[in-house]
């Protein structure tokens, strides 16, 4: 049985997780990518629908065509593995969507692999690269990899983030 992690490494995870969008060289094991899925296949979702579909990309050509699905998409081809989300509706299930891309990225994160979001502006592009049926919703690409040794080499003192009281409100709006 797997150590089960507490309260305080997860806030750490959180606060240090940034956007990762160059990579090393080093190859991500299937071990660890089956890690990184079963975290998100286990988000939470709208009536337990479970409304996705991952499709993972290792393939260096694959990912070059993917990139091209996106309009700020270059650092896709250079990253070690992809993971495209796919659902069968647009409107709520993008909202479960989100939960399980913020798990797939924590477990990420946990095993010292970065990963950023992509949006594929060019769905139609993206859906013909990786043969995803024209009546399914695919807008979201991560991309994964151990980040390169100068990708962010010191955390913002803020983590990037506007201050807690500019987006809080106790009890009413302020
Ligand atoms: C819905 C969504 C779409 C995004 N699309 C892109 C994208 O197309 N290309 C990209 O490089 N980053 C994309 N990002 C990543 C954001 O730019 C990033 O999460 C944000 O700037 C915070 O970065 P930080 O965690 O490094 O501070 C996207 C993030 C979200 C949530």
């Amino acid at each position: 049985m797997q150590e089960i992690k507490g309260k305080a490494q997860v806030a750490e995870l959180i606060r240090t997780q940034r956007a990762t969008r160059q990579y090393s060289q080093q190859a991500v094991s299937e071990e660890n990518i089956r890690t990184i899925l079963n975290a998100g296949r286990r988000a939470q979702s709208s009536k337990n629908t479970q409304p996705w579909q991952f499709i993972v990309v290792r393939d260096r050509e694959t990912l070059k065509q993917l990139a091209e699905g996106g309009m700020y998409a270059a650092h896709v081809p250079h990253a070690a593995f992809a993971i495209a989300l796919v659902t069968s509706e647009a409107g709520r299930p993008n909202f479960d969507l989100g939960q399980a891309a913020a798990y797939l990225q924590l477990a990420a994160w946990d095993l010292g692999i970065g990963s950023c979001i992509t949006w594929m502006h060019y769905p139609e592009k993206a859906k013909e690269v990786l043969h995803v049926p024209a009546d399914l919703e695919f807008h979201v690409v991560l991309s994964f990899g151990y980040p390169a040794p100068q990708e962010h080499p010191q955390p913002p003192k803020k983590n990037g983030r506007k201050l807690f009281d500019e987006v809080v409100h106790w009890e009413r709006w302020s």
